[in-house]
């Protein structure tokens, strides 16, 4: 992948303070390969793999993307088809647009306009659905055919390859972070918080923290309150649907459904389940800001998931003392939405200092 490179994990000494915990540790994906969050690691393997699977072969002898376009070539007309509520649908558009294919993102109705440009200013054609992103996922998988593969992050009954895929695409964040933490000396994390859409970034984070060497890292996943499907299926044991309308700012978590293939991952591997609320969100973006980290509404979740972890103790004996710990949260974006940003933070994205320092 051209622009490939791994993104930031650093201590942020002040914020770990403030929330009374050993040490903080951010993997900041506000900026991966030129996009504003981690998707398009998923994206970008599982369009791999589906167009092999699609030709029945790998393509012949490849370098780098642009000889890879050439190699698959004559399957043009070619479209790639996804639904998103923004970050993944901006990926699958890249990676179109690298391929020379075309790309439409179906899109649940009232997405902001930031997030549909910015799919735009890639090729894409985006196609709003009346309903939720639940609804946009069905729509998507009627388009699949001899010239269109569907991408999906979710799966569903039949669909299931891809979106097993997009999650092996995500084990390069876990093996990044590991990367890092070897390379100065750090022990791995006490705690691990993921934010979860449908459960596929968690399920990665469960496949390489499930490891048999690392059993003692925490999981914890965070949803917003009104969209904690993964929460609502563990506390019963099968998934379950969590109706919307869906109305958070955290808007890539808002998903009604864990993911089919991620599901027994989720329902073994996670240790808490936490649900936040939209103040949350937003007091947890402007921490990040004060740690020079631009993070947008969904970026901040993990963020605001660890303090509500850490509120909630003082009821709970059960959760764990981070006292002198190391806790590690996920940023899985950037401001994606720079008005809300504004808004928000009260600062625009360029007047937060980018003053941070790796590990690494
Ligand atoms: C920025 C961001 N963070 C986290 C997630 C959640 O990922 P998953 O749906 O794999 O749980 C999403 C999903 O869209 C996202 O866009």
């Amino acid at each position: 992948m051209p622009a490939y490179e791994p993104t930031l994990l650093f201590d942020a000494p002040r914020l770990a303070a403030g929330l009374g915990i050993g040490r903080l540790l951010i993997k900041a994906e506000t900026r991966r390969m030129g996009l504003p969050s981690f998707k398009v690691l998923g994206a970008s393997w599982a369009t791999y793999r589906a167009i092999c699977t699609h030709m029945g072969r790998e393509p012949g002898r490849w370098e780098n993307i642009n000889d890879l376009a050439t190699e698959i070539a004559h399957l043009k007309p070619f479209k790639l088809v996804t639904a998103t509520d923004g970050n993944h649908g901006r990926a699958v558009a890249f990676m179109a647009r690298l391929l020379g294919f075309e790309a439409e993102i179906f899109v649940p109705a009232g997405m902001a306009r930031a997030r549909i440009e910015a799919m735009e200013s890639e090729g894409a054609t985006v196609t709003s659905v009346a309903g939720d992103y639940d609804h946009a996922v069905a729509r998507s998988s009627r388009e699949a055919g001899d010239r269109c593969l569907v991408v999906s992050d979710t799966s569903w009954p039949g669909y299931e390859a891809t979106p097993s895929d997009v999650i092996d695409g995500y084990s390069t964040i876990f093996d990044e972070i590991d990367h890092a933490l070897d390379a100065t000396g750090l022990s791995q994390p006490d705690l691990v918080v993921v934010p979860m859409g449908v459960g596929a970034l968690m399920a990665a984070a469960v496949t390489h923290y499930r490891g048999e060497h690392r059993v003692s890292t925490v999981l914890a996943g965070v949803e917003p309150l009104d969209a904690n499907c993964v929460q609502t299926s563990a506390l019963a044991g099968v998934p379950m649907d969590v109706p919307g309308p869906h109305g958070s700012i955290m808007v890539g978590l808002n998903c009604g459904m864990p993911s089919r293939v991620a599901w027994p991952r989720l329902a073994t591997g996670v240790d808490w389940f936490v649900a936040v609320d939209d103040d949350a969100a937003c007091r947890a973006m402007r921490d990040l800001a004060e740690a020079a980290v631009v993070a947008g509404e969904t970026g901040a979740a993990s963020l605001a998931g660890l303090r509500a972890l850490l509120a909630d103790r003082s009821a709970n004996d059960a959760l764990p003392d981070l006292g002198d710990k190391t806790a590690l949260v996920i940023v899985t974006e950037g401001a994606t939405d720079p008005a809300a940003y504004r808004r928000i933070v009260g600062r625009d994205i360029d007047s937060v200092g980018r003053v941070v320092t790796a590990i690494r």
